[in-house]
């Protein structure tokens, strides 16, 4: 079957459509990866090439072993991958050590995939174990309202998460874990997977503070609505700080607690801390 016929890759160039939509790539800013079900790759295997070299994934994904991937290309611009898909994304193949990636389908036009590959392999390995197997999906980009905070609040998972939180009523019931915020870093490379992929361990979303976002999730629609979430989230808080510095009243911490107990979901006590 051709690749672009099927439903993942359709759900996968609308996803890159929906962030271009809402202005969180500009240029060649943020990346998509879609760890591919084994009846997507048997539905695909007639229109996977085997010419392409080996290249070393630059770290090491053992978890991964064997396992297919479908990712925007480094470079590339959200803007364009609906009109071209075969231009701007990639199948690719994990080799059987964990080590090595190779391309199996697109790229048509030469180039590799993102340049955050370790970060999306990295991540897909953690979230492969701690959901069983249920999250597929990992995005990254750069939305402007997350972004502004990580000038303005300290660098801290309990205040984002404690933050955002309180900025939409749904926050806690769509990210109970909370965010996860790393320092900044020298992008594209193991050491930000490295620290990125810890907080995965424990969070759905990590913010690279100065830079960006990355959210996990089982499937497209979970994963961009998170991420549309936290960034609505920031927006409000930023409506909010620049109209004066403090709340005159927010959902108190007992308020978190009824909400968790009606919608059955688990809120840790270390992000409902006096202020
Ligand atoms: P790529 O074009 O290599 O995906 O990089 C974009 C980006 O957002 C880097 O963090
Ligand atoms: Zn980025």
């Amino acid at each position: 079957m051709n690749v672009l016929d099927t439903k993942f890759a359709q759900g996968f160039v609308r996803m890159c459509e929906d962030g271009w939509n809402q202005g969180w790539h500009e240029r060649n800013g943020g990346n998509l990866s879609y760890r591919m079900k084994p009846e997507d790759v048997e539905e695909v295997r007639d229109a996977l090439s085997t010419d392409k070299a080996w290249n070393p994934i630059g770290t090491s994904v053992p978890e991964l072993a064997g396992e297919y991937f479908m990712v925007t290309g480094s470079g590339k611009y959200f803007r364009n991958v609906s009109l071209d898909p075969a231009d701007t994304t990639c199948i690719i193949e994990v080799d059987e050590k964990g080590e090595q990636y190779r391309i199996r389908w697109g790229l048509v036009n030469g180039g590799q995939p993102t340049s955050e590959l370790p970060s999306h392999l990295m991540n897909h390995e953690v979230k492969k174990n701690v959901s069983q197997g249920r999250h597929r999906v990992i995005y990254h980009a750069h939305p402007a309202n997350v972004i502004a905070l990580t000038f303005v609040l300290p660098l801290d998972s309990a205040v984002f998460t404690r933050e955002l939180w309180e900025m939409v009523t749904e926050c806690p019931v769509v990210f109970p874990a909370g965010i996860g915020v790393a320092g900044w870093m020298v992008p594209g490379g193991r050491k930000i997977a490295v620290v990125t992929s810890g907080l995965m361990k424990e969070y759905d979303v990590a913010i690279w503070a100065h830079h960006g976002m990355f959210c996990s999730g089982e499937d497209f629609d979970l994963t961009f609505g998170l991420m549309h979430t936290v960034e609505k989230a920031a927006e409000i808080l930023v409506k909010v700080l620049s109209m004066r510095p403090d709340k005159r009243q927010t959902v108190t911490t007992d308020e978190f607690r009824s909400l968790a107990a009606d919608f059955h979901v688990t809120l840790p006590e270390k992000f409902l801390y006096e202020k």
